[in-house]
């Protein structure tokens, strides 16, 4: 294979800076050995500093998929009652993980590009009895909506005494997610988008007062399962062979994200998100969320209709050399969608809009050519 440079600026995976790409060269350990272990203590502490929890968290060897099925198969039993907002294509997944698992979804429809609100889950938990849990996708990736209400939705389970099941799967590390402060039971989250690492481990976060709710179900997940990993975890291990090299590379992106500090990040983030916004404004091309849900890390835009979507990520990718995501679904001709996580800087955000300014020049689109760099660089310049 020609090895090519190129910006990846997808959804996840993301670009991840060459300190993590090194530390994955390093010899296989024993995972039951002390270098091990010493490894595994060091992402422990890290981790639990970007979940800002003092409760138990944990790497797992999956796609983040696997980290849903984990959450959903250690809390849900077949036959419950789960709550679950959908308003895009991984919330429909999230759905249909609870459906796989035998129970019964109150589904709350949202339109795309829309957030579920506090009062809605209000309003369900107050009509429903017995819900035995809320699960609920932070960032909807497909949409590029983040669901500003968690923390007043976190508030609303705890009153009813009823689990939150969180997704954070493209957002941790990216944006604000203080999983104590917020009240969130079980949060999961790839080590492949605002985490700067490869993909192949999730990290989840496990509140105390679930475990009882785990521990009861004699129907948990074997591979997924919690209660063996924290016996594991005891032990400073996992309880089946770790994905090695990535777990030394979420060691060295952990330490980088302490180095900046999540303020600085989180704040890093939200400036390039701006410039991203501002920049596709100014070519006349709207964002696909409503404004006051949009995400900092993941930007949909809407796509006039005579301009072809395909086109423009093949011209992006073979001209420009930036790689940026499809719409998803039902939105696979109608968005695109950039990946505003990990390393974003300024470099990237105007790389990015640069390509797509010249592409879709170059498609012939009358485009007022300059104007979205110029806005993107006024953001990061105010
Ligand atoms: C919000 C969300 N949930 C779930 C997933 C699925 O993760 P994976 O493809 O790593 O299994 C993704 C992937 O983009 C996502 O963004």
């Amino acid at each position: 294979m020609k090895e090519q440079r190129q910006l990846i600026m997808l959804p996840g995976p993301t670009n991840v800076p060459n300190r993590t790409i090194r530390a994955m060269m390093k010899p296989m350990i024993n995972h039951r050995g002390p270098e091990f272990q010493a490894l595994y203590e060091s992402i422990m502490e890290n981790l639990k500093y970007v979940f800002q929890t003092r409760n138990e968290v944990f790497v797992l060897t999956s796609s983040g998929t696997g980290s849903i099925e984990c959450a959903v198969g250690n809390v849900v039993n077949p036959g419950d009652k789960v709550v679950v907002p959908v308003f895009g294509f991984f919330s429909q997944r999230l759905k249909e993980t609870v459906i796989r698992r035998g129970a019964r979804v109150i589904e709350i429809p949202v339109e795309w590009g829309h957030s579920p609100t506090a009062e809605q889950i209000e309003q369900v938990l107050a009509r429903e009895s017995n819900v035995k849990a809320v699960a609920i996708v932070h960032n909807e990736t497909s949409t590029g909506v983040t669901v500003r209400d968690l923390p007043k939705i976190g508030k609303i389970t705890k009153e009813n005494n009823v689990p939150l099941i969180v997704d954070a799967i493209s957002i941790l590390g990216g944006d604000k997610l203080p999983v104590d402060d917020w009240n969130i039971d079980i949060c999961i989250a790839g080590s492949q988008k605002c985490l700067a690492c490869p993909p192949g481990v999730v990290v989840v976060s496990v509140s105390d007062k679930i475990w009882e709710v785990i521990e009861k179900n004699d129907t948990r997940p074997y591979y997924f399962d919690l209660v063996r990993a924290r016996e594991s975890s005891a032990e400073k291990a996992t309880p089946f062979t770790p994905a090695l090299p990535i777990f030394y590379a979420l060691d060295e992106g952990l330490k980088i994200i302490r180095e900046e500090g999540l303020e600085n990040r989180f704040e890093r983030h939200a400036t390039c998100a701006r410039a991203f916004y501002s920049g596709f404004e100014a070519l006349s091309l709207t964002s696909y969320p409503t404004r006051h849900v949009r995400s900092n890390t993941v930007v949909a835009i809407n796509v006039p209709s005579e301009v072809n979507c395909d086109e423009v990520r093949k011209i992006m990718r073979e001209r420009y050399k930036v790689i940026i995501g499809s719409g998803l679904g039902k939105l696979e001709k109608r968005t695109l969608r950039v990946g505003c996580m990990g390393i974003i800087s300024a470099a990237e955000v105007t790389a990015t809009i640069n390509a797509f300014e010249n592409t879709l020049a170059d498609l012939n689109f009358p485009v007022n050519f300059g104007a979205g760099i110029q806005a993107a660089r006024k953001t990061f310049h105010s």
